[in-house]
């Protein structure tokens, strides 16, 4: 049975004391640090870029997990390695030659990930699965955190597991936004086993205690899972 992993998005984090938060959600057991990376061109918003990712990179214990929700990603791939990504994440949809992007990160020594919006559908990246060890599969439009999750997603993760376990992926699902632990039980069952959460941790009173809540309720449901 796969262990489900939570990836805490800093993005909801305090931005004035990234180290401090960092450390907090890396004590309470976060598997994987979420870095949103917005262009305000992909998306409606602007966040950071590689020299935060960078100084992020000294503090961090956990592997860095950039999500780059950019147009024309290519462009800024070595950048963002030697800033200390260990996964990169493309959207399909900035991506032009999408196979020549994901190849384009493997050559790069780091983790390949895809990612599709709420609304594209799966065919998009069937074919090129292959060539990622993730598939990021967005539950929310992105570009902000603190928004509801979509329903008709858990849908298309369920369809993303069928098909990675047909031709035996090592591709895991992860799912970003929204997840909080009413959603849990959804995404889990559906077999994702990658959560990002991000207003659901940084927006508790306590981020360390709620980790650990959501990290047992992940053990708890993902035991009487079948799918996983
Ligand atoms: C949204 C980002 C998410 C975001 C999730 O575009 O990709 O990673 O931080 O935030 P929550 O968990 O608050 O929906
Ligand atoms: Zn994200």
């Amino acid at each position: 049975m796969n262990k489900i992993q939570i990836a805490p998005s800093l993005l909801s984090a305090n931005f004035a004391a990234l180290a401090e938060d960092i450390r907090m959600v890396e004590e309470a057991g976060a598997d994987l640090l979420h870095i949103d990376v917005m262009d305000g061109h992909f998306v409606p918003n602007i966040t950071i870029g590689p020299p935060v990712v960078k100084a992020i990179k000294r503090v961090a214990k956990k592997p860095l997990d950039v999500h780059l929700m950019i147009s024309d990603p290519d462009q800024y791939i070595p950048e963002f390695v030697k800033a200390g990504a260990s996964i990169l994440t493309v959207h399909a949809e900035a991506c032009v030659h999408l196979d020549r992007t994901l190849n384009f990160i493997r050559s790069h020594n780091v983790g390949v990930g895809v990612s599709i919006n709420p609304a594209t559908p799966l065919s998009a990246v069937e074919h090129a699965l292959d060539l990622a060890d993730m598939l990021l599969i967005m539950s929310v439009n992105p570009g902000f955190g603190g928004q509801k999750y979509i329903p008709y997603v858990t849908e298309k993760i369920r369809h993303a597991r069928e098909i990675i376990n047909r031709r035996n992926l090592r591709c895991v699902i992860e799912v970003d936004g929204g997840i909080d632990i009413p959603t849990m039980p959804d995404v889990i069952n559906a077999g994702a086993t990658v959560l990002v959460a991000g207003s659901a941790i940084f927006g508790d009173a306590d981020p360390g205690r709620k980790l650990k809540e959501m990290l047992a309720t992940a053990a708890r449901l993902s035991y009487h899972s079948k799918v996983v």
